[in-house]
């Protein structure tokens, strides 16, 4: 179960960003851009977390739900004692349309970041690479 045990390990990771994001200030991009950019991108931002902590957690209520033993990372996870088909069927169109979703956004996200780098000609990409950063 490579899917499920990658989908886990991406909503660990997700949180995780999440909680240091909140704790600990991004460096700042040079130049600085309008207000208006600034704020589309942290909502873009807020969408990503959304989709990608919303996407594995339906994943794992589908699984659960499917009423049979389940691996990740290859331990046996919980399930229910009965399957739910019918939850399992509205829960997999929803992590179905939601994944197409997160896929767009993220090529629309590494689409902005390449923008910023070679169209803006700002430190927005070179701000995440500790060595090349010095000196912004
Ligand atoms: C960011 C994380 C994830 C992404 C991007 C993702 C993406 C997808 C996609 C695109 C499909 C549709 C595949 C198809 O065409 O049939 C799918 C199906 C599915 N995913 Fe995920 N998934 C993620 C995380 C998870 C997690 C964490 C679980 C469970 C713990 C999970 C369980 C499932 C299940 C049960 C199906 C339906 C498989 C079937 O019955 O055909 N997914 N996922
Ligand atoms: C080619 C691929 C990618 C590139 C070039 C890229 C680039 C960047 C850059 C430059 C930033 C900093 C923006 C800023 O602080 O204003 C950023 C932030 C972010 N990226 Fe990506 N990214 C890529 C793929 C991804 C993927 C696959 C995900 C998630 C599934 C992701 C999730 C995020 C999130 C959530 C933030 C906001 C970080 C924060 O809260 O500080 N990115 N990305």
């Amino acid at each position: 179960m490579i899917h499920v045990s990658c989908g886990i390990a991406i909503l660990v990771l997700m949180v995780a960003r999440l909680l240091i994001r909140l704790k600990v200030p991004s460096p700042p991009i040079v130049p600085k851009p309008k207000p208006m950019m600034t704020g589309l991108a942290h909502l873009g931002h807020l969408v990503i977390y959304l989709l990608f902590i919303a996407l594995p957690v339906i994943g794992m209520v589908m699984m659960y739900n499917r009423g049979n033993p389940w691996m990740a990372f290859g331990l046996v996870m919980p399930y229910a004692t009965e399957g739910n088909f019918d939850l399992v069927d509205t829960l997999k169109s929803w992590h179905i349309t939601l994944a197409n979703l997160g896929y767009f956004v993220i090529a629309l996200h590494a689409a902005a970041a390449l923008m910023h780098h070679y169209f803006w000609k700002d430190n927005t990409l070179l701000r995440m690479m500790p060595r090349k950063r010095q000196g912004n």
